[in-house]
């Protein structure tokens, strides 16, 4: 079993994250060794919990202006999920981040996961566009699945 905890706060990460466990469930059936994925979603009502279990992050990229060089790399709106990994010994636990972002915002695309993975000491395994494709969610699902069973 695949743990992800996320942030989502216009909806694209959720629906995101919800394809990939559709997804999860559709190979194990053709693949019993395929892990499925359980899902927790955190916002600014969650109260941080001690993780013992290794797990992915899944972050969308909320930045304040800026061109997220010298300027505009601000976090806003994903704090809680920081603040969640951030939590007693939780970052030890964090096989990886996955980021997703706008590719508009050119240099400041997935910043956000970036500087997660500088926090935690961890990697950006991943990254998608918006609501992510078919595609996205094959590749990402991939990933996952080699980097869980890496341990
Ligand atoms: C105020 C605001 C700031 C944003 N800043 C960035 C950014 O700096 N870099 C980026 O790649 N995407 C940025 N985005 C795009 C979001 O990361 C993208 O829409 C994402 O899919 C939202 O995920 P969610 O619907 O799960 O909240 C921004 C969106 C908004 C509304």
């Amino acid at each position: 079993m695949i743990t992800i905890f996320y942030i989502s706060i216009s909806g694209n990460t959720r629906a995101f994250v919800k394809r990939l466990q559709e997804y999860a469930a559709q190979q194990q059936t053709a693949d019993p060794t395929a892990p499925t994925i359980e899902l927790t979603e955190i916002d600014d009502n969650t109260l941080p919990q001690t993780v013992t279990v290794p797990f992915f992050a899944f972050v969308p990229t909320y930045l304040e202006g800026g061109n997220g060089v010298d300027n505009g790399d601000q976090e806003i709106l994903t704090e809680s999920l920081r603040e969640y990994i951030d939590y007693q010994q939780n970052a030890d636990y964090c096989l990886g981040i996955v980021g997703s972002g706008n590719k508009n915002f050119n240099r400041q695309y997935c910043l956000t996961a970036q500087q997660y993975a500088e926090q935690f000491n961890t990697q950006v395994l991943a990254d998608y566009e918006l609501r992510g494709t078919a595609a996205d969610v094959k590749r990402v699902y991939e990933i996952l699945r080699q980097r869980h069973a890496e341990g």
